[in-house]
Protein backbone atom coordinates (compact mmCIF):
# COMPACT_ATOMS: atom_id res chain seq x y z
CA UNK A 1 0.00 0.00 0.00
CA UNK A 2 2.10 3.14 -0.77
CA UNK A 3 1.02 6.16 0.89
CA UNK A 4 2.85 9.51 0.34
CA UNK A 5 4.02 11.72 3.48
CA UNK A 6 4.33 15.18 3.80
CA UNK A 7 7.19 15.78 6.64
CA UNK A 8 7.72 19.43 8.32
CA UNK A 9 10.98 19.09 10.49
CA UNK A 10 10.31 22.77 11.81
CA UNK A 11 13.07 24.62 13.66
CA UNK A 12 14.57 24.04 17.40
CA UNK A 13 14.01 20.11 18.38
CA UNK A 14 11.63 20.12 15.33
CA UNK A 15 13.96 18.21 12.93
CA UNK A 16 15.51 15.92 16.06
CA UNK A 17 11.97 14.30 16.91
CA UNK A 18 11.23 13.96 13.54
CA UNK A 19 14.21 12.47 12.42
CA UNK A 20 13.23 9.54 15.00
CA UNK A 21 9.48 9.47 13.64
CA UNK A 22 10.68 9.11 10.32
CA UNK A 23 12.60 5.69 11.51
CA UNK A 24 9.88 4.29 12.96
CA UNK A 25 8.00 5.02 9.68
CA UNK A 26 10.57 3.14 7.79
CA UNK A 27 10.71 0.61 9.77
CA UNK A 28 7.42 0.12 9.40
CA UNK A 29 7.76 0.35 5.43
CA UNK A 30 10.44 -2.11 5.71
CA UNK A 31 8.11 -4.98 7.33
CA UNK A 32 4.77 -4.37 6.37
CA UNK A 33 2.95 -3.91 3.15
CA UNK A 34 3.22 -0.18 3.63
CA UNK A 35 5.34 1.08 1.20
CA UNK A 36 5.86 5.25 1.78
CA UNK A 37 7.71 8.34 0.31
CA UNK A 38 8.27 11.22 1.78
CA UNK A 39 7.97 14.84 0.75
CA UNK A 40 9.69 17.42 2.75
CA UNK A 41 7.57 20.50 2.81
CA UNK A 42 9.07 23.39 4.99
CA UNK A 43 7.63 25.52 7.12
CA UNK A 44 8.70 27.83 10.57
CA UNK A 45 11.07 30.03 11.31
CA UNK A 46 14.16 28.70 10.24
CA UNK A 47 12.20 28.85 6.71
CA UNK A 48 11.61 32.49 7.63
CA UNK A 49 14.75 33.62 7.70
CA UNK A 50 16.31 32.13 4.58
CA UNK A 51 13.11 33.17 2.05
CA UNK A 52 11.21 35.52 4.17
CA UNK A 53 8.03 33.34 4.42
CA UNK A 54 7.26 30.94 7.22
CA UNK A 55 4.59 28.70 4.81
CA UNK A 56 5.97 28.98 1.06
CA UNK A 57 2.95 28.31 -1.31
CA UNK A 58 5.05 25.12 -2.51
CA UNK A 59 5.20 23.08 0.87
CA UNK A 60 0.92 23.60 1.25
CA UNK A 61 1.03 22.17 -2.21
CA UNK A 62 3.03 19.16 -1.22
CA UNK A 63 0.70 18.70 1.96
CA UNK A 64 -2.29 18.85 0.13
CA UNK A 65 -1.24 16.43 -2.16
CA UNK A 66 0.07 14.03 0.12
CA UNK A 67 -1.96 11.87 2.37
CA UNK A 68 -0.95 12.87 5.91
CA UNK A 69 1.39 15.11 7.22
CA UNK A 70 4.07 14.53 9.87
CA UNK A 71 5.14 17.80 11.55
CA UNK A 72 7.76 18.59 13.86
CA UNK A 73 7.37 22.45 15.71
CA UNK A 74 7.71 25.69 14.68
CA UNK A 75 8.96 28.82 16.45
CA UNK A 76 11.81 30.35 17.13
CA UNK A 77 12.69 32.46 19.94
CA UNK A 78 14.46 35.70 18.02
CA UNK A 79 11.45 36.16 16.00
CA UNK A 80 8.47 38.40 16.78
CA UNK A 81 5.32 35.80 18.02
CA UNK A 82 3.30 34.23 15.70
CA UNK A 83 5.28 34.45 12.41
CA UNK A 84 7.20 31.03 12.88
CA UNK A 85 4.00 30.13 14.29
CA UNK A 86 1.70 30.96 11.32
CA UNK A 87 1.92 27.94 9.29
CA UNK A 88 -0.16 25.71 12.52
CA UNK A 89 -3.03 27.62 12.41
CA UNK A 90 -2.93 27.89 8.22
CA UNK A 91 -2.54 23.89 7.74
CA UNK A 92 -5.39 23.53 10.43
CA UNK A 93 -7.88 25.87 8.61
CA UNK A 94 -6.70 25.74 5.22
CA UNK A 95 -7.51 21.69 5.29
CA UNK A 96 -10.10 22.05 7.73
CA UNK A 97 -8.42 19.50 10.19
CA UNK A 98 -11.76 19.98 13.23
CA UNK A 99 -10.76 16.92 15.08
CA UNK A 100 -8.03 17.37 17.39
CA UNK A 101 -6.68 14.31 18.82
CA UNK A 102 -5.23 14.03 22.29
CA UNK A 103 -4.38 10.81 23.94
CA UNK A 104 -3.17 11.32 27.58
CA UNK A 105 -2.07 7.58 28.73
CA UNK A 106 0.12 7.16 31.58
CA UNK A 107 2.24 4.07 31.49
CA UNK A 108 2.94 1.83 33.86
CA UNK A 109 6.58 2.70 33.84
CA UNK A 110 6.23 5.85 34.45
CA UNK A 111 3.74 6.13 37.11
CA UNK A 112 7.08 7.44 39.14
CA UNK A 113 6.89 10.54 36.88
CA UNK A 114 3.55 11.48 37.28
CA UNK A 115 2.47 14.61 39.35
CA UNK A 116 -0.20 12.71 41.60
CA UNK A 117 0.40 10.45 44.37
CA UNK A 118 -0.57 6.75 43.93
CA UNK A 119 -3.83 7.04 45.90
CA UNK A 120 -5.49 9.98 42.63
CA UNK A 121 -3.80 7.77 40.14
CA UNK A 122 -5.75 5.09 41.00
CA UNK A 123 -6.84 2.38 38.08
CA UNK A 124 -4.34 4.89 35.60
CA UNK A 125 -4.73 7.43 33.41
CA UNK A 126 -5.76 6.49 29.73
CA UNK A 127 -7.93 9.45 28.68
CA UNK A 128 -8.54 10.91 24.85
CA UNK A 129 -9.69 14.18 24.59
CA UNK A 130 -11.21 15.16 21.67
CA UNK A 131 -11.18 19.03 20.98
CA UNK A 132 -12.56 21.06 18.14
CA UNK A 133 -10.50 22.66 16.66
CA UNK A 134 -12.17 25.36 13.98
CA UNK A 135 -14.71 27.18 15.74
CA UNK A 136 -15.31 28.88 18.63
CA UNK A 137 -13.17 31.76 20.35
CA UNK A 138 -9.91 30.93 18.66
CA UNK A 139 -11.66 31.05 14.74
CA UNK A 140 -12.38 34.68 14.37
CA UNK A 141 -9.47 37.55 14.94
CA UNK A 142 -10.36 40.07 17.74
CA UNK A 143 -11.18 43.30 17.10
CA UNK A 144 -9.34 46.12 19.84
CA UNK A 145 -12.53 48.57 20.16
CA UNK A 146 -12.37 52.02 21.20
CA UNK A 147 -11.92 52.41 24.75
CA UNK A 148 -9.38 50.05 25.16
CA UNK A 149 -12.19 47.31 25.09
CA UNK A 150 -11.22 44.52 23.36
CA UNK A 151 -13.54 41.34 22.29
CA UNK A 152 -13.53 37.80 20.23
CA UNK A 153 -16.41 36.32 19.53
CA UNK A 154 -17.11 32.70 20.74
CA UNK A 155 -19.73 30.98 17.73
CA UNK A 156 -20.30 27.58 17.31
CA UNK A 157 -22.19 26.34 14.20
CA UNK A 158 -24.57 23.13 14.52
CA UNK A 159 -22.62 21.49 11.74
CA UNK A 160 -18.99 22.41 13.52
CA UNK A 161 -20.58 20.84 16.92
CA UNK A 162 -22.47 17.62 15.69
CA UNK A 163 -19.31 16.77 13.38
CA UNK A 164 -16.96 16.99 16.48
CA UNK A 165 -19.69 15.02 18.79
CA UNK A 166 -20.03 12.47 16.41
CA UNK A 167 -16.69 11.83 15.73
CA UNK A 168 -16.11 11.39 19.55
CA UNK A 169 -18.99 8.86 19.93
CA UNK A 170 -17.30 6.72 16.93
CA UNK A 171 -14.13 7.62 18.35
CA UNK A 172 -15.10 6.15 21.69
CA UNK A 173 -17.36 2.83 19.93
CA UNK A 174 -14.13 1.71 18.27
CA UNK A 175 -12.78 1.86 21.31
CA UNK A 176 -15.02 0.12 23.44
CA UNK A 177 -15.35 2.80 26.21
CA UNK A 178 -18.30 2.98 28.11
CA UNK A 179 -18.58 6.60 28.27
CA UNK A 180 -18.07 10.34 26.82
CA UNK A 181 -17.67 13.35 28.97
CA UNK A 182 -18.30 16.13 27.29
CA UNK A 183 -16.78 19.79 28.54
CA UNK A 184 -18.49 22.70 28.41
CA UNK A 185 -19.74 26.05 30.48
CA UNK A 186 -23.52 25.71 29.69
CA UNK A 187 -24.37 27.37 33.13
CA UNK A 188 -23.52 30.79 31.16
CA UNK A 189 -22.51 30.65 27.57
CA UNK A 190 -24.78 30.38 24.71
CA UNK A 191 -22.61 28.15 22.21
CA UNK A 192 -22.02 25.79 25.35
CA UNK A 193 -26.44 25.35 25.54
CA UNK A 194 -25.90 24.70 21.45
CA UNK A 195 -23.17 22.07 22.25
CA UNK A 196 -24.82 20.32 24.74
CA UNK A 197 -28.18 20.00 23.35
CA UNK A 198 -26.21 18.50 20.25
CA UNK A 199 -24.33 16.28 22.66
CA UNK A 200 -27.38 14.32 23.59
CA UNK A 201 -29.30 14.18 20.42
CA UNK A 202 -26.43 12.59 18.86
CA UNK A 203 -25.39 10.09 21.78
CA UNK A 204 -28.98 9.03 21.50
CA UNK A 205 -27.51 7.08 18.62
CA UNK A 206 -24.99 5.57 20.77
CA UNK A 207 -27.44 3.98 23.62
CA UNK A 208 -24.85 1.87 24.87
CA UNK A 209 -22.49 4.76 26.14
CA UNK A 210 -22.55 6.21 29.12
CA UNK A 211 -23.72 10.22 28.69
CA UNK A 212 -21.68 12.90 30.94
CA UNK A 213 -21.99 16.57 31.21
CA UNK A 214 -19.13 18.34 33.35
CA UNK A 215 -18.29 21.98 33.37
CA UNK A 216 -15.17 23.00 32.29
CA UNK A 217 -13.87 24.19 36.25
CA UNK A 218 -15.38 21.44 37.94
CA UNK A 219 -13.58 19.90 35.06
CA UNK A 220 -10.15 20.85 35.88
CA UNK A 221 -10.84 19.57 39.42
CA UNK A 222 -11.62 16.34 38.83
CA UNK A 223 -9.01 15.38 36.41
CA UNK A 224 -6.27 15.78 38.71
CA UNK A 225 -8.59 14.57 41.37
CA UNK A 226 -10.23 11.36 39.80
CA UNK A 227 -8.25 10.97 36.13
CA UNK A 228 -9.40 7.41 36.02
CA UNK A 229 -13.24 8.35 35.32
CA UNK A 230 -12.38 9.69 31.97
CA UNK A 231 -12.25 7.65 28.97
CA UNK A 232 -13.40 10.15 25.76
CA UNK A 233 -13.72 13.52 26.56
CA UNK A 234 -15.08 15.69 23.83
CA UNK A 235 -14.72 19.59 24.46
CA UNK A 236 -14.67 22.95 22.62
CA UNK A 237 -11.58 24.84 21.13
CA UNK A 238 -10.21 26.90 24.09
CA UNK A 239 -11.59 24.35 26.23
CA UNK A 240 -10.03 21.56 24.96
CA UNK A 241 -6.56 23.36 24.55
CA UNK A 242 -6.16 23.88 28.10
CA UNK A 243 -7.77 20.88 30.15
CA UNK A 244 -5.14 18.89 27.17
CA UNK A 245 -1.84 20.63 28.36
CA UNK A 246 -3.12 19.94 31.87
CA UNK A 247 -3.35 16.27 30.98
CA UNK A 248 -0.21 16.38 28.97
CA UNK A 249 1.71 17.05 32.26
CA UNK A 250 0.24 14.14 34.13
CA UNK A 251 2.29 11.79 32.05
CA UNK A 252 5.20 12.24 32.77
CA UNK A 253 6.35 15.00 30.20
CA UNK A 254 5.35 17.25 27.37
CA UNK A 255 7.77 15.16 25.16
CA UNK A 256 5.30 12.33 26.11
CA UNK A 257 1.92 13.50 24.37
CA UNK A 258 0.78 13.14 20.75
CA UNK A 259 -1.66 14.75 18.75
CA UNK A 260 -3.31 14.35 15.64
CA UNK A 261 -5.28 17.07 13.59
CA UNK A 262 -7.52 15.66 12.09
CA UNK A 263 -10.39 15.33 9.03
CA UNK A 264 -11.28 11.98 8.64
CA UNK A 265 -10.30 10.87 5.07
CA UNK A 266 -8.70 13.62 4.21
CA UNK A 267 -5.14 15.37 4.61
CA UNK A 268 -4.49 15.25 8.26
CA UNK A 269 -1.66 16.25 10.31
CA UNK A 270 0.07 14.28 12.79
CA UNK A 271 2.37 16.12 15.70
CA UNK A 272 4.01 16.02 19.20
CA UNK A 273 2.00 18.37 21.57
CA UNK A 274 4.91 20.79 22.40
CA UNK A 275 7.05 23.27 20.37
CA UNK A 276 10.16 23.80 19.52
CA UNK A 277 12.00 23.58 23.10
CA UNK A 278 14.75 26.54 22.22
CA UNK A 279 15.75 25.72 25.56
CA UNK A 280 17.23 21.98 24.30
CA UNK A 281 17.52 22.33 20.34
CA UNK A 282 20.45 20.59 19.21
CA UNK A 283 21.45 18.79 22.16
CA UNK A 284 20.10 15.70 20.98
CA UNK A 285 18.34 15.09 24.71
CA UNK A 286 14.69 15.95 23.48
CA UNK A 287 11.85 13.17 24.04
CA UNK A 288 11.05 11.63 20.57
CA UNK A 289 8.31 9.36 21.72
CA UNK A 290 5.72 12.26 21.54
CA UNK A 291 6.70 12.04 17.77
CA UNK A 292 6.71 8.39 17.66
CA UNK A 293 3.52 8.17 18.96
CA UNK A 294 1.96 10.58 16.60
CA UNK A 295 3.34 8.76 13.59
CA UNK A 296 1.12 5.60 15.94
CA UNK A 297 -2.24 8.29 15.57
CA UNK A 298 -1.20 8.67 12.01
CA UNK A 299 -1.34 4.66 11.21
CA UNK A 300 -4.83 4.82 13.41
CA UNK A 301 -6.62 7.38 12.14
CA UNK A 302 -5.29 8.27 8.55
CA UNK A 303 -4.37 4.42 7.37
CA UNK A 304 -6.73 2.53 9.04
CA UNK A 305 -3.88 0.16 10.58
CA UNK A 306 -4.86 0.04 14.59
CA UNK A 307 -2.81 -3.16 14.41
CA UNK A 308 0.30 -1.51 13.56
CA UNK A 309 -0.46 1.30 15.46
CA UNK A 310 -0.97 -0.97 18.83
CA UNK A 311 2.68 -2.14 17.97
CA UNK A 312 4.18 1.18 18.01
CA UNK A 313 3.02 1.46 21.41
CA UNK A 314 3.91 -1.68 22.20
CA UNK A 315 6.94 -1.12 21.50
CA UNK A 316 7.46 2.54 22.96
CA UNK A 317 6.46 0.85 26.24
CA UNK A 318 9.05 -1.99 26.01
CA UNK A 319 11.37 0.91 25.41
CA UNK A 320 10.51 2.61 28.33
CA UNK A 321 12.08 -0.38 30.54
CA UNK A 322 15.47 -0.36 29.10
CA UNK A 323 16.08 3.43 28.11
CA UNK A 324 14.83 7.42 29.48
CA UNK A 325 15.32 10.55 28.14
CA UNK A 326 16.49 12.90 30.19
CA UNK A 327 12.97 14.54 30.76
CA UNK A 328 11.94 10.87 32.22
CA UNK A 329 14.81 9.88 33.96
CA UNK A 330 14.94 7.19 36.41
CA UNK A 331 18.28 6.47 37.82
CA UNK A 332 17.99 2.77 37.47
CA UNK A 333 17.25 3.06 33.59
CA UNK A 334 20.24 3.79 31.40
CA UNK A 335 19.85 7.44 29.88
CA UNK A 336 19.71 7.67 26.13
CA UNK A 337 19.94 10.57 24.02
CA UNK A 338 17.08 11.43 21.10
CA UNK A 339 18.80 9.00 18.80
CA UNK A 340 19.32 6.73 20.88
CA UNK A 341 15.59 6.38 21.90
CA UNK A 342 14.41 6.26 18.30
CA UNK A 343 16.77 3.67 17.55
CA UNK A 344 15.73 1.17 20.44
CA UNK A 345 11.79 1.86 19.58
CA UNK A 346 12.56 0.97 16.14
CA UNK A 347 14.41 -2.08 16.59
CA UNK A 348 11.18 -2.97 19.19
CA UNK A 349 8.95 -2.22 16.52
CA UNK A 350 10.87 -4.51 14.07
CA UNK A 351 10.88 -7.35 16.26
CA UNK A 352 7.42 -7.11 16.78
CA UNK A 353 6.82 -6.86 12.94
CA UNK A 354 9.02 -9.22 12.06
CA UNK A 355 6.90 -12.34 14.07
P1 LIG B 1 7.84 24.00 24.38
O1 LIG B 1 6.85 22.92 24.32
O2 LIG B 1 8.73 24.17 23.21
O3 LIG B 1 8.77 23.80 25.69
C1 LIG B 1 8.25 23.81 27.01
C2 LIG B 1 9.20 23.06 27.96
O4 LIG B 1 9.09 21.65 27.71
C3 LIG B 1 10.67 23.41 27.71
O5 LIG B 1 11.34 23.41 28.96
C4 LIG B 1 11.17 22.28 26.84
O6 LIG B 1 12.55 22.02 26.99
C5 LIG B 1 10.33 21.10 27.33
N1 LIG B 1 10.10 20.16 26.23
C6 LIG B 1 9.29 20.34 25.15
N2 LIG B 1 9.35 19.29 24.33
C7 LIG B 1 10.21 18.42 24.88
C8 LIG B 1 10.70 17.14 24.48
N3 LIG B 1 10.30 16.54 23.35
N4 LIG B 1 11.59 16.53 25.30
C9 LIG B 1 12.00 17.09 26.44
N5 LIG B 1 11.58 18.30 26.86
C10 LIG B 1 10.69 18.95 26.09
O7 LIG B 1 7.04 25.35 24.66
P2 LIG B 1 7.54 26.86 24.64
O8 LIG B 1 8.90 26.98 25.21
O9 LIG B 1 6.43 27.62 25.23
O10 LIG B 1 7.60 27.25 23.10
C11 LIG B 1 8.77 27.26 22.30
C12 LIG B 1 8.38 27.65 20.90
O11 LIG B 1 7.57 26.62 20.30
C13 LIG B 1 7.56 28.93 20.79
O12 LIG B 1 8.00 29.65 19.66
C14 LIG B 1 6.14 28.44 20.61
O13 LIG B 1 5.33 29.38 19.94
C15 LIG B 1 6.38 27.21 19.77
N6 LIG B 1 5.29 26.21 19.84
C16 LIG B 1 5.04 25.53 18.69
C17 LIG B 1 4.10 24.52 18.66
C18 LIG B 1 3.89 23.78 17.39
O14 LIG B 1 4.70 23.88 16.49
N7 LIG B 1 2.83 23.01 17.27
C19 LIG B 1 3.34 24.16 19.87
C20 LIG B 1 3.73 24.89 21.06
C21 LIG B 1 4.68 25.88 21.02
MG1 LIG C 1 -2.12 24.96 23.36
Amino acid sequence: MKKIIAITKGDGIGPEVVEQGLKVLKTISDYTEFEFEFKEAPAGGEIYKRFGKSFPKKSFEIIKSSDALLFGAVGLPDLPPGVAEQPILRIRQGLDLYVNLRPIKLYNGLRDRCPLKDEFIGEGIDITFVRENTEGLYAFKGAVLKNDIAENLMVYTRKGCERIIKYAFEYANKRNHSKVTSVDKANLLSPSQLWRKIFHEIGADYPNIEKEDIYIDAFCQWLIRKPDAFQTVVTGNMFGDIISDEGAFLIGSLGMASSGNINPGKVSMYEPIHGSAPDIAGKGIANPIGTILSVNLMMQESFQSPEIGNEIEKAVEDALAEGRTVDIKNPKIKTLSTKEMGELISEKLKNKLKN
